[in-house]
């Protein structure tokens, strides 16, 4: 499987850290940036990370920022996108379980590394429930 990923300069660590983790389960990882601490504009990344999401260049998406907000709420923008946050465990395992988020948004200030790998792994293998929760995330476009 092949999964994009972006941050901005408050995740640059965690997400180098997740990126060698996912390539070491075999996983193909396709890097949006940014990748120095330099302060940047998270809107920057997040953009082509959803683009490439909805074009099905990727298949999956993980973005990290300070809170996982500014990114979130970016990556929403997006027709094709539902970008879930998630700060712990369980939110990680339900925001697949019942929202079927396509893409995974951590907050690199306010989740330990540690608890960021633990959610990465947890949403990738969780399964979507489907059923009332498929009727659900179809009425979440806005026409
Ligand atoms: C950067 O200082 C910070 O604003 C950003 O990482 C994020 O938290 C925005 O939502």
């Amino acid at each position: 499987m092949k999964i994009g990923i972006c941050c901005d300069h408050a995740g640059v660590d965690y997400k180098n850290a997740i990126i060698e983790m996912l390539k070491g389960k075999g996983y193909e990882m396709v890097n949006f940036g940014t990748d120095t601490t330099d302060s940047m504009d998270y809107s920057d990344v997040a953009h082509p990370l959803a683009s490439a999401v909805e074009a099905g260049e990727v298949e999956l998406g993980i973005a990290l920022c300070g809170t996982g907000n500014g990114m979130a709420m970016t990556l929403n923008h997006h027709k094709g996108i539902r970008a879930g946050l998630a700060w712990s465990k369980d939110i990680a395992a339900l925001v697949k379980e019942h929202n079927n988020a396509n893409v995974l948004v951590m907050p690199a200030r306010f989740a330990t590394l540690e608890c960021c790998l633990e959610m990465v792994n947890t949403w990738l293998t969780t399964e979507f429930a489907g059923g009332r929760h498929q009727r659900r995330i179809e009425k979440i476009p806005v026409a």
